[in-house]
């Protein structure tokens, strides 16, 4: 098979760690990076080229495919750009901060038969599989209400991260929009939303501008609910969506690992990740001190922790294999074109225009944006 080659923009902790595994791949190759700091260091480790600027990595001609994994903020252009040179994309998520630049992003890779995946790894967590396959079977009825926090106590840092400043970030809830994403994918998308919260104790120059703690509730059609709680202000972490139906209910605990279904028989568990080993491995790093507020920080020249280097490696072979002409599997469509993607951000824009006019906000208030227009 012939061998695909790959380019890389943003080549930090996660874009030195997606480039690692992919160029691993038998019939990959990462031939190019840009990146305004990291580039040389893992150019020189791939064995690749520096390139000056994302828009000469894009027009390469012998680039088939482009990975995004720059500050969420800045995933706009590198995507457009790939896409005018008819690159295949995958983009790391959030894939952007506003549904309209989701809308462009879509519609161009739309427009020229692109793939444009997003990097919502969650979706390849074995456990998460195992629940949606435990739904699909109607081990816990119809679904009723899903509850995820994603919460712990961010400590001063001497330098203050992009990841802690909104306007790059998007702040805990689009940073992390994994939760939100998932229970959308269960539950379909949310109907009307209503978000409360603020900065409640990191303010000051060793802090970012973000709110360190959020609740959300979410609508679904059919009377059908979720809450979520997110933020860095949590003294008492926790990390889970807990899934609940007519039957029964599911626990993913990605703090305390494990996965549980719970049924009027008695409670089954299942592992979250690939083994044991890496189940265990989670646990004791959410445990001990090694995550702050929530979030991982990492370097280019760090490899992830043994759980998420496993599903970023599940994920670039997913990726991969499509690249090669695998078909897409219907259940991933939705992640292959953007559009589950938008689908979770046009969620998190209406919950920022509830917090913002304090009230409770349609989706559609957003979504409808478009035809208004049109
Ligand atoms: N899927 C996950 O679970 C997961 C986990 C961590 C990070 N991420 C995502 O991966 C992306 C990168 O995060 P990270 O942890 O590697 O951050 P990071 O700060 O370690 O790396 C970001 C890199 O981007 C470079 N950069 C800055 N501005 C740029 C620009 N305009 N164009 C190109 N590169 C630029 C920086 O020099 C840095 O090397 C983010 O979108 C983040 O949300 C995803």
């Amino acid at each position: 098979m012939k061998t695909v080659n790959y380019a890389v923009v943003g080549a930090g902790y996660f874009g030195a760690g997606l480039a690692r595994l992919i160029d691993a791949l038998d019939g990959a190759k990462v031939v190019a990076v840009y990146d305004p700091v990291n580039a040389e260091s893992v150019a020189k480790e791939l064995n690749c080229d520096v390139e000056p600027s994302i828009e000469s990595l894009c027009k390469r001609p012998d680039v088939t495919a482009v990975l995004v994994a720059s500050p969420n903020g800045y995933h706009k252009e590198p995507v457009l750009r790939a896409a005018a040179h008819g690159k295949h994309i995958f983009c790391e998520k959030p894939i952007a901060l506003s549904y309209e630049d989701c809308n462009e992003m879509i519609k161009t890779t739309k427009d020229k038969g692109l793939i444009f995946m997003a990097g919502h790894v969650m979706n390849f967590m074995n456990g998460v599989r195992k629940a949606k396959q435990l739904i699909n079977e109607g081990k816990i009825g119809d679904l009723l209400f899903c509850h995820a926090e994603r919460n712990g106590w961010e400590e001063p840092q001497q330098e203050v991260s992009w990841k802690k400043k909104r306007e790059i970030s998007g702040g805990h809830l689009y940073h992390h929009i994994h939760e939100l994403d998932f229970i959308q994918f269960l539950m379909g998308p949310a109907e009307r939303v209503c978000m409360v919260g603020g900065n409640v104790a990191h303010q000051g120059e060793q802090f970012g501008d973000e709110d360190d703690m959020l609740f959300i509730t979410l609508e679904f059609a059919g009377n059908r609910f979720a809450t979520l709680q997110y933020g860095s202000a949590f003294r008492w972490s926790e990390h889970y969506v807990k899934i609940q139906g007519t039957k029964g209910a599911i626990l993913i605990d990605m703090q305390d690992v494990r996965v549980v279904l719970k049924t009027p028989d008695g409670e089954e568990q299942f592992l979250l990740h690939e083994s044991r080993e890496e189940d265990d491995d989670r646990t004791r790093i959410y445990k001990g001190l090694e995550i702050d507020g929530a979030i991982m920080y990492g370097r280019p020249n760090m490899t992830p922790p043994m759980w998420l280097h496993s599903i970023m490696s599940k994920e670039m072979n997913y990726f991969h294999s499509i690249m090669q002409g695998a078909p897409v599997e219907e259940e991933f469509k939705p992640l292959l074109d953007g559009t589950a993607a938008r689908a979770s951000i046009a969620t998190a824009d209406a919950l920022t225009l509830s917090i913002e006019e304090d009230r409770k906000v349609s989706v559609h208030e957003i979504t409808g944006r478009e035809a208004v227009k049109a």
